[in-house]
């Protein structure tokens, strides 16, 4: 057996399946999914405009924006057809919206096509963040709004099984609690991957002060950065 056969992975494909638990069950995901949309529906996007959410998985923030603005064209970026099937069945009826299904490292924009960015809970996984990040800036016009979110801090994943689990009795009673559980299993093991993938440093570990440093460094102005997710990730909304 080879070093990476033994290292563990991260499996998007398996993950894919209850992803959309955490929208479902997840407080935290709940809540920041409810204040970015309430800032993406402030925006002011022209007809015509191109938008895009990288690393844009079952698709819960793509669909949105398409929804939201159906006179732009929205891309959904996204490596793992798993999770663009899940993003597929979402989008069904939606003619602004286009998935594709290619990683980060071979997606390439003209200067300034892009009029706004997603990029939620992605970012730390992709395996050059910064030079993303200097992409996505070149890659949009000037002014163009975007978030970010991202997991900088390394998972603890049996104090975020206590808090998800203290949450769900109280609105469902044990007996629901312990049936969720148990189909969130897929959840628990890919989030101890990825705790193991930040420990050893192929995913991006960050504070939330290296965060928006990284981000002003890119050339990106800040107007609002806030700490959420029980304290591991970082929202920014910034503008190009
Ligand atoms: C935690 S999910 C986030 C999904 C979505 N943005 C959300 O917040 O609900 C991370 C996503 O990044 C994708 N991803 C990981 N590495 C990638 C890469 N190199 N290029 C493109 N997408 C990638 C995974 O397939 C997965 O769908």
């Amino acid at each position: 057996m080879n070093e990476l056969e033994l290292a563990p992975m991260v499996d998007w494909n398996a993950y894919a399946q209850q992803y959309d638990m955490l929208l479902a069950y997840n407080p935290y995901y709940q809540a920041t999914f409810t204040n970015i949309l309430s800032e993406i529906q402030g925006w002011e996007i022209a007809p015509g405009s191109k938008l895009a959410d990288l690393g844009a998985g079952t698709g819960n923030y793509s669909v949105e924006l398409a929804k939201n603005f159906p006179e732009a064209l929205v891309l959904h970026i996204d490596s793992n057809k798993n999770m663009n099937a899940m993003a597929a069945k979402k989008a069904a009826g939606l003619t602004n919206l286009e998935i594709w299904n290619q990683p980060i490292e071979d997606t390439t924009f003209n200067g300034g096509s892009l009029q706004g960015l997603l990029c939620l809970n992605a970012l730390y996984t992709f395996p050059n963040p910064l030079r993303v990040l200097e992409q996505m800036h070149t890659w949009l016009s000037p002014g163009s709004p975007v978030v970010f979110l991202d997991p900088g801090r390394v998972m603890n994943v049996f104090s975020w099984r206590m808090a998800i689990g203290w949450h769900l009795i109280s609105k469902y009673g044990i007996a629901q609690t312990l049936k969720i559980f148990k189909h969130a299993k897929v959840v628990g093991k890919q989030n101890a991957y990825i705790r193991q993938m930040q420990q050893s440093g192929k995913y991006w570990t960050h504070s939330h002060e290296e965060f928006c440093q990284a981000i002003e460094k890119a050339g990106f102005s800040i107007e609002k950065a806030s700490i959420c997710f029980r304290g591991d990730c970082d929202l920014v909304f910034a503008r190009r």
